[in-house]
């Protein structure tokens, strides 16, 4: 069947012959590839600074974000059936015992740095038509959610980026309200650095938690970006029209920062913005450039003197697709044409070369194989 393929020794991006894979196990499940969204990581993995294939292939199939169908499943399978809606995740344990992250399925930690991520590091990924997975790294998407389920995995990395910051927020009891009702980010202010897919919906999950939230990228507004974000609600500043200082005057005391832009001056630029008991969350994986001058004293001062948190995260666990199903389901209540609009274009597998390696713009660009 057809697959798009990495061939880092050789420099290469092209279709590749891959074998059908067949079920072997009994909680395997066999899926057919409906969507997957292309990341900048994808784009990475094609310029040859990231990414692996398998042992014993010279290629590494692409794609990790994928929506797909349930068409069999093992004698052991008994929460999917054929025609089911499936979301796989990303990355699998390492082979040690004694990591304990991975015996805990929370490979997301993994502490020996051996694990393997599907389309990314040493397994094959879902740009293909289909795949074999086993029952226990699916999940299920209910088919009011068919057109924007390619977009779970991108916005796992804000479910999990969250999940630390409420646990990061209990220090603050009079911020963690006792009231079930009201949300964890009423009265805080949030900044989102960057308006790409992962930009726009860390924006959307902090607007559905109740905070104020400015989205700090680029390109000058109005443009398809900026418009998206006004349209939910949130603010939209360019950096080509404000800098750092005048985005910190305008929001007040920055409660969090959402990084989700990989430009890595830019990032540090504004956590010397961050204001008293703030937070600030990285998800972007820069490509190395030469070394830049920082402004440590006053970083650490900071730091210190306002209690701030720095945190990086890096992939998702389970609960964090579970919690992008979730979320999902309340932005396509509350934002159905913008969360519709964040997929700019469906394109055929033949597309690839335009997708990867070309300039093609747009939010996030999906393969559609169905
Ligand atoms: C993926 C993560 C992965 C990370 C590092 C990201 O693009 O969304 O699942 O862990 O790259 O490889």
């Amino acid at each position: 069947m057809r697959a798009v393929g990495v061939i880092p020794d050789k420099r290469e991006v092209r279709m590749v012959e891959h074998a059908v894979p067949q079920i072997t196990g009994p909680y395997d499940v066999k899926i057919r590839t409906l969507d997957v969204g292309i990341c900048g990581t994808d784009k990475e993995i094609c310029t040859f600074v990231y990414g692996s294939p398998p042992e014993g292939s010279d290629y590494l199939v692409l794609g990790h974000e994928s929506l797909g169908e349930v068409v069999e499943v093992g004698a052991g399978v008994s929460v999917y059936k054929p025609g089911d809606l499936v979301v796989p995740s990303v990355r699998r344990p390492c082979p040690h015992a004694h990591c304990r992250p991975c015996s805990a399925d929370l490979q997301d930690f993994c502490s020996t740095g051996d694990f393997t991520e599907r389309g990314i590091k040493m397994t094959h990924g879902y740009m293909t038509e289909f795949y074999v997975e086993m029952e226990k790294y699916l999940t299920f998407v209910p088919t009011e959610l068919r057109e924007v389920a390619v977009l779970v995995e991108p916005l796992t990395v804000a479910e999990k980026a969250f999940a630390q910051v409420w646990k990061i927020q209990d220090r603050l009891p009079w911020v963690v309200s006792e009231d079930p009702i009201k949300s964890p980010g009423a009265g805080l202010r949030a900044v989102v650095l960057g308006a790409g897919p992962v930009g726009i919906l860390g924006a959307m999950a902090l607007m559905a938690n109740g905070f104020e939230v400015y989205v700090y990228s680029r390109s000058e507004a109005p443009n398809i970006k900026s418009e998206l974000i006004e349209a939910i609600g949130a603010k939209y500043i360019s950096s080509k029209t404000e800098t750092v200082e005048q985005l910190a005057e305008r929001v007040g005391n920055i409660d969090l920062v959402y990084e989700a832009l990989g430009v890595s001056s830019v990032s540090f630029d504004v956590l010397k913005v961050l204001g008293t008991n703030g937070v600030f969350v990285f998800t972007g994986i820069p490509a190395p450039r030469p070394a830049i001058g920082v402004e440590t004293d006053l970083l650490m001062r900071n730091i210190v003197l306002k209690n701030q948190v720095v945190v990086g995260t890096v992939n998702a666990d389970r609960a964090a697709f579970q919690a992008a199903i979730r979320d999902l389901g309340t932005f396509i209540g509350r934002w159905p044409n913008e969360l519709r609009a964040l997929i700019t274009g469906r394109f055929s597998i033949n597309s690839y070369k335009e997708l990867l390696l070309g300039e093609r713009s747009g939010i996030k660009n999906v393969i559609a194989l169905d």
